[in-house]
């Protein structure tokens, strides 16, 4: 391993490129060097400490490192590292989909491994776009999507993405979609409460967001292959936390018309909102379902694209009446991910950590509201399960945002940095993406941190 601090950061400075990164903020501050992570916690090269509070990229569940997820995946490398999946099956993959059926509804028995969650939705999209196609319904050829959603980067996924500063400029390479209005209830017109939005479940309103979304069906129905919405939390669109009544009577409006719907739980899955999967709290099934990130507890890329027998038995033809499903990746079900992700729901099965994390989301949940509800600067707080969301203004009566260009958020972000904390912001969304296996203890820690971090930053803004 390269171990000289200067080196690593001259050759990254000079050869590399950062994800969701401006590489010219380099120029005046390093990137931060991890070399080690344990449990909640990630440490620099030269020994200093922070608190995981995002979970990674939103995939860690248990912690880093954990001694059972660390077993299985070196035991695997006693048996198979990789092997092509398409001709070949591997007892790995089937042991993952055998026991992942037992959290998922009895109704999506078909499962199609890829490797990422934008992979993971382009499956989705193609799956629902083929299955017309194959019934001979070759004018459903859009989907309809949220504004604020986020999928994925690779372009299917961006053309139902609905975040705008992320996909604009891609705009004309991608497919026209439908859009329907975010379930954004504290910037929704119809919600002057001054009440923060909280788990959104206490909220009674019309659905006014779910009324132009059935103007779009009513006028397009026959021109669309499928709904895609992430279940109660667009999660880069903002922590945006709504309704499961929505979800409900989205259920119902894609079944009047006729369109499939899918669940991406790419962000949402294994029990980072509570449930083991979003779809419950709803108690809605969809037609098509979405996952990664946590499905190897955040180890390796893996993904699924679950589905329905109705939809597989579309694909289900003699070889030549061309009804096959042409997608693959190079990693699709890799056993070492496999081996993981077996790891990973034998924890679930065996520890129960989301039964054991009761009390603790509720404190976390308590915490937020104690903490932040008085400052001025909190517009709105919202929390369900594990992740938890502040959003700041600079005036709470009139909900103005901070300007831009002052970048708020990502001050906040270097400020956090220097206390021991990674509070990575969307825009002036500050948020807490916590891992399954946080304690009481953590979130004092966590929380006092993040508060003076907030306050110091935003006081220079008012
Ligand atoms: C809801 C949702 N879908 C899809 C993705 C894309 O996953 P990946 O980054 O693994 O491609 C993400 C990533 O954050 C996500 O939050």
């Amino acid at each position: 391993m390269l171990r000289d601090k200067k080196r690593i950061l001259e050759i990254d400075r000079q050869h590399l490129w950062h994800p969701y990164t401006q590489m010219k903020d380099y120029e005046s501050r390093d990137p931060l060097v991890i070399a080690r992570a344990r449990g909640l916690k990630l440490y620099t090269l030269d020994g200093h400490e922070l608190y995981d509070t995002i979970s990674s990229w939103w995939c860690n569940l248990h912690g880093h490192l954990h001694p059972a997820l660390n077993q299985a995946l070196c035991e695997q490398l006693e048996y198979l590292e990789h092997v092509n999946f398409s001709g070949f099956t591997h007892p790995y993959a089937v042991e993952v989909v055998e026991r992942l059926r037992r959290f998922l509804p009895a109704e999506l028995t078909r499962f199609f491994f890829s490797d990422n969650g934008s992979t993971a939705v382009e499956v989705a999209l193609k799956m629902a776009f083929q299955y017309w196609q194959n019934r001979g319904e070759t004018g459903r050829t859009r989907f309809l999507a949220l504004q604020e959603a986020y999928h994925g980067d690779t372009l299917g996924a961006v053309s139902v993405g609905g975040v705008d500063l992320f996909f604009r400029l891609y705009r004309p390479l991608t497919f026209e979609t439908f859009r329907a209005p975010a379930p954004y209830c504290y910037r929704c017109p119809e919600n002057p409460s001054p009440d923060f939005t909280r788990d959104a479940e206490h909220i009674q309103c019309a659905l006014r967001c779910l009324k132009e979304l059935e103007r779009i069906l009513e006028e397009h129905a026959e021109e669309i292959c499928a709904v895609i919405v992430e279940p109660r939390l667009l999660a880069a669109g903002g922590m945006i936390v709504y309704p499961a009544e929505y979800l409900r009577g989205l259920r119902a409006l894609c079944d009047r018309f006729g369109v499939f719907l899918i669940f991406d739980e790419v962000a949402t899955g294994f029990g980072r909102t509570g449930t083991m999967f979003a779809l419950e709290s709803a108690g809605v099934i969809p037609d098509i379902l979405c996952l990664s990130k946590g499905l190897t507890a955040g180890y390796l890329p893996l993904a699924l694209t679950v589905t329905t027998e109705e939809i597989y038995q579309a694909f289900y033809a003699d070889y030549l009446e061309g009804k096959t499903f042409y997608h693959g990746h190079t990693f699709t079900a890799n056993p070492l991910a496999c081996a993981v992700a077996i790891a990973n729901l034998k924890i679930f099965e065996k520890e129960r950590p989301l039964e054991k994390g009761r009390e603790v989301r509720a404190y976390f949940h308590r915490r937020l509201l104690e903490l932040f509800a008085d400052c001025p600067y909190v517009g709105d707080i919202r929390y369900l399960g594990y992740v938890g969301a502040i959003e700041l203004v600079r005036d709470r009566g009139s909900r103005k945002s901070f300007p831009p260009e002052k970048r708020v958020g990502f001050q906040i972000y270097m400020a956090s940095l220097e206390e021991g904390l990674v509070l990575r912001p969307l825009g002036d969304v500050i948020y807490w993406f916590l891992p399954l296996c946080v304690t009481r203890e953590d979130l004092d820690e966590i929380l006092s941190r993040s508060l003076r971090v907030i306050e110091r930053v935003v006081k220079e803004y008012l």
